[in-house]
């Protein structure tokens, strides 16, 4: 399947690198490919920079987030939350309508220090903002409650025994990212029901954070037993 990444940091390293490993054709999608691949620091996560990561990777391409989005038939949006409008926006929205879009990101609001609040929450979620600004894509939230690492290799932990939440009001979207999810390993997905349930995933944040602080590790999940 042809995949557009939208997003250069560790989810889009993590999902663009697994993708691939899985037999996709996957593009991913910055600002300015030239400028991403100049650059020589770590960045703020402390991942390596991307032309490390692209040389170990060599069948990905980079290119424009417009690129990237018309490349794929399903598009995932793994840009920093307070970005992701404008990211999504600078795709266009021809290069996303009528396609999944599988929103990983998460509304942190950094500007108040640690730890961050959320940008949007109890009435309104990043989700339901891009659904709204795209009308035509089909917006899937899932992945953004728990780590990198774990989204895309979740038997790395507990053999992989802990949960997954997907919401969006297109049944065959969730259907097709459900697919994706039990491909990486994922083996209890709930379904919360329409895009409005975003509100309710990206307010875990607050609580995954905290958890991060006292564990001191991000290699944990929520698991939900009845
Ligand atoms: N890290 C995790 O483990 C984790 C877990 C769950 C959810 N998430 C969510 O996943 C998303 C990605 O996280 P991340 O840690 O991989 O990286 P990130 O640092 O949050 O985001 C990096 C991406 O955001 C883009 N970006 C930043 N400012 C922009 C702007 N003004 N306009 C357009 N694009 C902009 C960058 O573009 P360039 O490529 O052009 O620099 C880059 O591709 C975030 O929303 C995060 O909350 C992360």
């Amino acid at each position: 399947v042809k995949i557009g990444v939208l997003g250069t940091g560790g989810v889009g390293q993590a999902l663009a690198g697994k993708l691939a490993e899985q037999g996709h054709d996957v593009v991913v999608g910055t600002r300015d490919p030239k400028a991403t691949l100049a650059k020589a620091d770590k960045d703020g996560m402390g991942n390596a920079p991307y032309k490390d990561w692209a040389a170990a990777h060599p069948r990905v391409a980079l290119k424009t987030y417009r690129e990237a989005a018309a490349h794929g038939e399903i598009v995932v949006n793994a840009t920093s939350g307070h970005a992701s409008l404008e990211a999504l926006r600078l795709a266009g929205e021809a290069a996303l309508g009528g396609k999944v879009l599988l929103d990983i990101a998460n509304p942190l609001d950094f500007s108040k220090g640690m730890p961050p609040s959320l940008s949007v929450s109890n009435t309104d979620s990043l989700g339901e903002q891009i659904q709204k600004a795209f009308p035509a894509a089909k917006v899937v939230k899932t992945l953004n409650t728990c780590n990198a690492v774990l989204m895309v290799n979740p038997g790395a932990l507990a053999g992989g025994d802990h949960t997954m939440f997907v919401c969006g009001n297109d049944r065959a979207a969730k259907d097709r990212t459900t697919e994706l999810l039990k491909g990486f390993g994922w083996k209890h997905i709930i379904d919360l029901g329409d895009i409005t349930n975003a509100r309710g995933t990206e307010m875990l944040l607050p609580i995954w954070i905290r958890l991060m602080g006292t564990l001191q590790t991000a290699m944990f999940n929520f698991k939900i037993v009845k």
